[in-house]
């Protein structure tokens, strides 16, 4: 059942603040360095992001070892441009997890370096949580909130209480959402990340075309699994000879969505609109599964797949049953804009780290 309870009530604001306090964010979990100052856990003065994606597209993952390296080589330079022209900070936030500890341990030692040195109070923030926040810092969010976070490292579905406290409704089993986009892209020879070329390659292609079986779920039908659908397209593939066609896209250098198009026939344009099609199916029907039953009064989707035109078209269905609110350009892949915000609540009520913070890859909101 879709209802709406959102007509005729008080909207409860995320961060209802008049505040003119400042928040230096570093955000290093993955593969981009960031920086930014946010004022009032809202305004955003500042969002430096140095990504590190084509160091990694040759490899068509991210590399670890090379990921830390470049996080060492960018955090200064990074840093430095975000807190131009601020002269006064009164916190310092950093990514404590999850993530990659390897690239997490520059951002927390650079801000505890920092902190120390400004005397400054330390922050430790949960990277999903900033990603909620950046939808959230942003709008008026109706709460109890539904939050669907879906990157390259999550998807996961949250309830987020009136009170900002989080409840874990359902994860994935096996691969994110962005994972199986990334994964797709590679096999296909799309390069990566996989993910923004199949959202602007599928509306060439017919969603209908090829049918997956999607998984069901034993124990919690929340959870999600993308790794039957990934396989699915890797026999698709292996059942046509497909070699030179791949071999033709890689070697192609296409960026544009016309470059890609000369070396794309129709039939994998359908797979990819299909592929692209379930795995909205799949995010979208749980989504509203879980808002129902936690009788949420808005949903907030979050994280890199964010960006997917696609899935904020199908989104636009459910508007009707609850306000749907989605990043803004710019805060729905890794930033440090949505640290900072994240960062805002612990700051007014003291909840501070000491310089004995370490990173946490596997950390979990709840
Ligand atoms: O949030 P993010 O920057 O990093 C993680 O925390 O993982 O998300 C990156 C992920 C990648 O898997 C990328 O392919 C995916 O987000 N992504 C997209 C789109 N833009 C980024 N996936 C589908 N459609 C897009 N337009
Ligand atoms: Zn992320």
């Amino acid at each position: 059942m879709l209802r709406n309870q959102f007509f005729g009530e008080t909207i409860i604001k995320f961060i209802n603040t008049h505040s003119s306090r400042l928040i230096l964010g570093i955000e290093s979990s993955c593969d981009e360095t960031a920086a930014a100052v946010v004022e009032g856990g809202t305004k955003i003065r500042s969002s430096v992001v140095a990504s590190q994606m084509e160091v990694h597209a040759k490899y068509g993952g991210v590399v670890p070892e090379l990921a830390s390296r470049e996080h060492l080589r960018a955090i200064v330079p990074t840093v430095r441009l975000a807190l131009e022209g601020h002269t006064r900070l009164d916190a310092i936030a950093v990514t404590q997890g999850p993530g990659l500890i390897g690239s997490l341990l520059v951002g927390i030692t650079y801000a505890k370096a920092l902190a120390m040195a400004r005397g400054i109070p330390l922050i430790a923030v949960n990277h999903i949580e900033g990603h909620i926040y950046a939808v959230a810092s942003q709008n008026a969010v109706e709460l109890p909130a539904l939050a669907l976070i879906v990157s390259g490292g999550h998807t996961h579905l949250y309830e987020v209480s009136a009170e900002h406290r989080y409840r874990l409704l359902g994860k994935t089993r096996d691969d994110a959402a962005g994972e199986a986009f990334d994964k797709v892209g590679k096999l296909l020879g799309f390069g990566y990340p996989g993910g923004p070329v199949i959202d602007k390659l599928a509306p060439f292609g017919n969603p209908d075309a090829v049918k997956f079986t999607t998984p069901k779920m034993k124990g919690n039908t929340l959870d999600f699994s993308f790794s039957g659908i990934k396989t699915a397209v890797l026999r698709w593939v292996e059942a046509r000879d497909m070699t030179a066609e791949i071999a033709a896209r890689r070697e192609s250098g296409a960026v544009s969505v016309e470059g890609w198009l000369t070396v794309t026939p129709r039939a994998t344009l359908d797979l990819l609109a299909s592929f692209q099609a379930t795995v909205i199916d799949e995010l979208l029907k749980r989504a509203v599964r879980a808002a129902e039953e936690m009788d949420a009064s808005s949903i907030i989707v979050s994280g890199g797949v964010a960006c997917n035109a696609g899935l904020q078209a199908a989104a636009k269905k459910f508007r009707i049953a609850w306000p749907v609110y989605f990043p803004t350009l710019g805060l729905a892949t890794d930033n440090a804009a949505m640290i900072a915000a994240a960062a805002f609540p612990k700051l007014e009520r003291g909840e501070f780290a000491g310089y004995e913070l370490s990173a946490q890859p596997n950390l979990i909101l709840a």
